[in-house]
């Protein structure tokens, strides 16, 4: 069993930017356990299929396929075959993704689909349920957050980039609706998984929580792991397997 490092929290507390530095400096593979539940959920809305009709997602859900690839500098995300990195980030999308991954037969399928990327070697692995379900044996788990309004702030740069325009209200109304149901549900809901390192980002720089991770990653009895991680144990291990991405 390759090592994992989880990084779980809420909507836009930096998980993926930290998780894609982490992954990138050790060499390690990315994986965005969101961009799977956002395919999912851009099938089911391209497709005019009703959320609550759980038998219509659940069949949809078994007959889908969806992979992540890439380095961690530029994840990919497919549907079918069919890239949709870009399509997945829409409001409509995230709204929602969190909305369908409150059902049992979702989650089940692509807790399958995640579980899998173990076996392909060490990974960074973020999302909501990473430390307390998906990989609750883990080395490493952290726990991200940060206060709302960093978080709104952050993510209405983002939209504001990729050209979904939208108040901060409005973002931070989308970040309080998710958040709230992503940690109410039933299912695996969003919670610190036990054992994990909990860092709130809201007055650090990506950077800092970028070498915050490493560090704790780095002063793990079982870093580096076994095969398939590069490099070795050196006097600054971190910095020793800073070179390469996670590829395919
Ligand atoms: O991380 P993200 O914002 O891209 O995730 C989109 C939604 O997917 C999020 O609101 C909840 C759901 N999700 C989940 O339930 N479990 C995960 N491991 C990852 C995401």
């Amino acid at each position: 069993m390759s090592f994992a490092v989880t990084i779980d929290g809420p909507a836009a507390a930096g998980k993926s930017t930290t998780a894609r530095g982490v992954a990138s400096r050790l060499g390690f593979l990315y994986v965005d356990t969101g961009a799977l539940y956002r395919a999912i959920a851009l099938k089911v809305q391209q497709g005019g299929i009703p959320p609550d009709d759980r038998d219509a997602v659940e069949r949809l859900a078994r007959e889908t396929q969806v992979a992540l690839s890439g380095a961690p500098d530029h994840p990919r995300v497919w549907l079918d075959g069919a890239e949709v990195s870009d399509e997945i980030r829409t409001p409509a999308v995230s709204e929602l993704s969190s909305r369908l991954a409150a059902q049992p037969a979702v989650r089940r399928r692509l807790i399958e689909i995640q579980r899998a990327l173990r076996d392909r070697g060490p990974l960074v692995a973020e999302g909501r349920d990473l430390g307390t379900v998906v990989f609750p044996d883990a080395e490493i788990k952290v726990y991200l957050d940060a206060d709302l309004d960093t978080r709104a702030r952050r993510r209405f740069r983002e939209r504001e980039r990729l050209g979904l325009p939208m108040t901060l209200d409005e973002v931070r109304d989308e970040l309080e609706r998710r958040d709230a149901r992503d940690r109410g549900r039933s299912e695996s809901p969003l919670a610190v998984p036990e054992g994990a390192r909990v860092l709130d980002t809201s007055g650090m720089t990506v950077a800092d929580q970028i070498e915050a991770v490493l560090a704790v990653v780095a002063s793990h009895p079982a870093f580096p792991a076994g095969p398939g991680c590069p490099g070795g144990r050196a006097d600054d291990p971190v910095r020793e397997r800073s070179e390469g991405g996670a590829g395919d």
